[in-house]
């Protein structure tokens, strides 16, 4: 046992990561992301917004019957229609099955969009959380755009829906508006100014608009908060969410200084990025953290040879903490079954026995004409060969 603090990874990538321009998913999809988020170990996927349509609907019912380990989230907003669609989704995951629960907080918001007074705000919320409480005491409300909350407001707000039934409430920055400090200070001001904060997890939420989502949920950490929302490569509306590999990666490398601890299992986190980017068509910058094509690559003269000499010289983390294999086997015509099986299943897929022979058969026959096989070819005789789950 260690005495550090646990820290909830609540993955979005199938929510708040779909609403990326281009990623939309199939059923089978979003299955297959599924798959790959329950064996790293992510606690909770949030898996779509149910009222959305007749196909995130679906999507959410399959996961809800499908994933085994980690809590499975809807979204709805603070409405009755939306929370009984979502638990309609959700109840196949008893326990496990989370009502995600939302309405803006932010003068500007209210004013705008909702044309509602803050009497009206906080009613309409503390109404949601108990509805969903109704079905499942495993209830998460959001403020969302909290950062641009007034403060004081903003703790009534979090006060109200704790004393409904919320479990965890999260204080999101939707906009992707703050900064460290400012983030760490609107986490200080809920822990001091709520009574019974602690009866919830509070919970974070960025958006990287200004290119400071990660640096802002380690902030919120340091200040308290207890979970943190992300997704995969970072993938999320307009500028994306917190990356989830990087704040993983973060709390996992300054241990010195962030004494946290999370469940995933960082060894996942290259095939789950591949096989996000094989399924969205959203590729990654080369220059990205952790995931990037060039992340552990080593240009310069003097890196290189510092590397050789000793990698920590220039690596801050392994290339095998993320589960990739900086000694993998060259795939060609020379290849056996046995390397090509090990590098499709690094890269996350796992084929049955026919599938296999099919796609070894696929690219026994384009080794003949191409020197050497790259993951991405691999990735693509697997998404036009064969149709998983
Ligand atoms: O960014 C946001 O505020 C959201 C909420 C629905 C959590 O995605
Ligand atoms: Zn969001």
């Amino acid at each position: 046992m260690t005495d550090k603090k646990q820290i909830i990874i609540f993955d979005t990538t199938l929510r708040d990561g779909e609403q990326s321009p281009g990623a939309s998913m199939t059923i089978e999809e979003k299955l297959r992301i599924a798959h790959q988020l329950e064996k790293m170990r992510v606690d909770v996927m949030e898996a779509g917004f149910p009222i959305a349509s007749e196909g995130d609907f679906e999507a959410v019912k399959k996961i809800a019957q499908t994933i085994k380990g980690p809590q499975i989230s809807g979204l709805a907003r603070a409405n009755d229609a939306d929370i009984d669609r979502a638990w309609e989704a959700l109840q196949y995951a008893g326990e496990r099955g989370r009502i995600h629960t939302f309405i803006a907080t932010s003068d500007i918001h209210m004013k705008y969009k909702l044309k509602m007074t803050e009497d009206e705000v906080v009613e309409t919320a503390v109404r949601a959380v108990k509805r969903a409480v109704g079905y499942t005491p495993n209830v998460e409300f959001s403020a969302e755009d909290a950062v641009r909350t007034r403060l004081p407001f903003l703790a009534r707000v979090v006060e109200a829906v704790i004393a409904a039934g919320a479990r965890t409430v999260n204080i999101p920055d939707t906009v992707g508006y703050t900064i460290p400090s400012e983030y760490f200070n609107i986490i200080s001001y809920l822990k001091q100014n709520v009574p019974n904060i602690d009866k919830a997890v509070l919970s974070v939420h960025c958006h990287n608009d200004l290119g400071l989502a990660v640096a802002n949920s380690l902030a919120a950490v340091q200040a308290g908060a207890g979970q943190v929302e992300c997704t995969i490569n970072g993938i999320g509306e307009r500028a994306g969410n917190c990356s989830l590999e990087e704040v993983v990666m973060a709390l996992r490398t300054r241990q010195d200084i962030l004494p946290y601890r999370t469940n995933v299992v960082t060894e996942h986190i290259y095939a789950t990025s591949r096989l996000l980017t094989t399924i969205t068509g959203i590729v990654v910058q080369p220059n990205k953290a952790i995931v990037g094509a060039n992340a552990f690559a080593h240009e310069a003269g003097i890196h290189q040879h510092g590397v050789l000499m000793e990698k920590s010289t220039y690596e801050i983390m392994t290339p095998e903490s993320i589960g990739l294999n900086q000694n993998k086997l060259v795939l060609g015509k020379h290849s056996g079954r046995h390397a090509f099986n090990q590098r499709l299943q690094q890269l996350g897929y796992e084929l049955s026995k026919d599938d296999m022979q099919k796609a070894f058969v696929r690219f026994k026959a384009l080794a003949d004409v191409k020197k050497e096989i790259f993951d991405e070819d691999l990735e693509a005789i697997v998404a036009d060969e064969i149709i998983r789950v």
